[in-house]
């Protein structure tokens, strides 16, 4: 099991991320752009990845920092940015560091974390030290989005511990590997609220030859209220609590998506 999850222990999640249906077909995207124009900029991407996000944002027009911990998922951003046109390349800069502690240039409008990179942070400190090193980087007033997911109680009673479940779209990578891929938890400490997951990629090469990679991870979940205090104790005054990309209210669809947009208090 790794922290971090898994990005830089097991290259091939790099290799296929930007191919798997369920992270392509993300709806988060317009929300992310639209903040960053909201802010101005600049903007600091926590976790960046491969740039799903931080791409589209440089594209419209936005300066961007992105930060993550794999070189392998920052070496596919790279790769992506040089089919990118040198106007939209130089709005970016990319850096691999640790979200705990990490040192740029100060004076960003916003911060965000899409798609949950704050959920393999496992304990309240490693929270808090992103936070403090986050809040260490805006600008007074500047904003911060959590993009969380709302742990389902339904879920957590019922999951049924080292069976492979989950039905997923196949997809194919550029080279030709078919993959199914399913999802297996091994572990559930409600305590600590840290979930043991493995993906699972079963992979079909051309020649037929079959590979199973898994990316093993733990997860730490979050409840809104936890949340919202935690980010009251780092300096932060919570402005909304959305339930999903459209901006619903949290709670209108349940488990829904659990995305604080938190203001920097002097
Ligand atoms: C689910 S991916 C999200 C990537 C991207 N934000 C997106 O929306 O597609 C989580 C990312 O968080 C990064 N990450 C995990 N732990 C990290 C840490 N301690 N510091 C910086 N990045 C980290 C991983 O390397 C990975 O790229």
């Amino acid at each position: 099991m790794s922290a971090g999850g898994g990005y830089q222990e097991y290259a091939f999640v790099a290799e296929l991320y930007d191919h798997v249906v369920l992270y392509r077909d993300r709806t988060d995207v317009a929300f992310f752009v639209l903040a960053a124009q909201q802010s101005g900029g600049p903007v600091l991407e926590v976790g960046c990845g491969t740039g799903r996000v931080l791409i589209p944002t440089a594209r419209a027009g936005i300066e961007i920092v992105g930060l993550d911990l794999s070189s392998h998922m920052l070496a596919v951003c790279r790769a992506r940015l040089e089919q990118e046109p040198e106007a939209v390349r130089s709005r970016v800069r990319l850096i691999q560091g640790d979200m705990r502690a990490f040192e740029l240039r100060p004076g960003f409008a916003l911060a965000t974390l899409p798609f949950r990179p704050f959920q393999h942070l496992l304990t309240v400190e490693d929270q808090l030290a992103c936070l403090a090193s986050i809040r260490r980087h805006l600008v007074v007033g500047g904003r911060l989005i959590l993009d969380l997911f709302n742990p389902s109680l339904d879920f957590l009673a019922n999951v049924k511990l080292g069976e492979e479940t989950g039905e997923e779209p196949e997809f194919q990578s550029p080279d030709g590997r078919r993959v199914h891929r399913r999802l297996r938890m091994l572990a559930c400490d409600r305590a600590t609220q840290v979930n043991q997951h493995e993906l699972i990629y079963h992979v079909t090469h051309p020649d037929g030859r079959e590979e199973r990679l898994v990316q093993a991870f733990p997860l730490r979940y979050l409840f809104r209220f936890e949340a919202e205090h935690l980010l009251a104790r780092a300096g932060f005054e919570v402005e909304h609590v959305y339930g999903g990309y459209d901006k619903q209210p949290f709670g209108t669809t349940y488990p829904g998506e659990l995305i604080l947009l938190a203001r920097r208090s002097a």
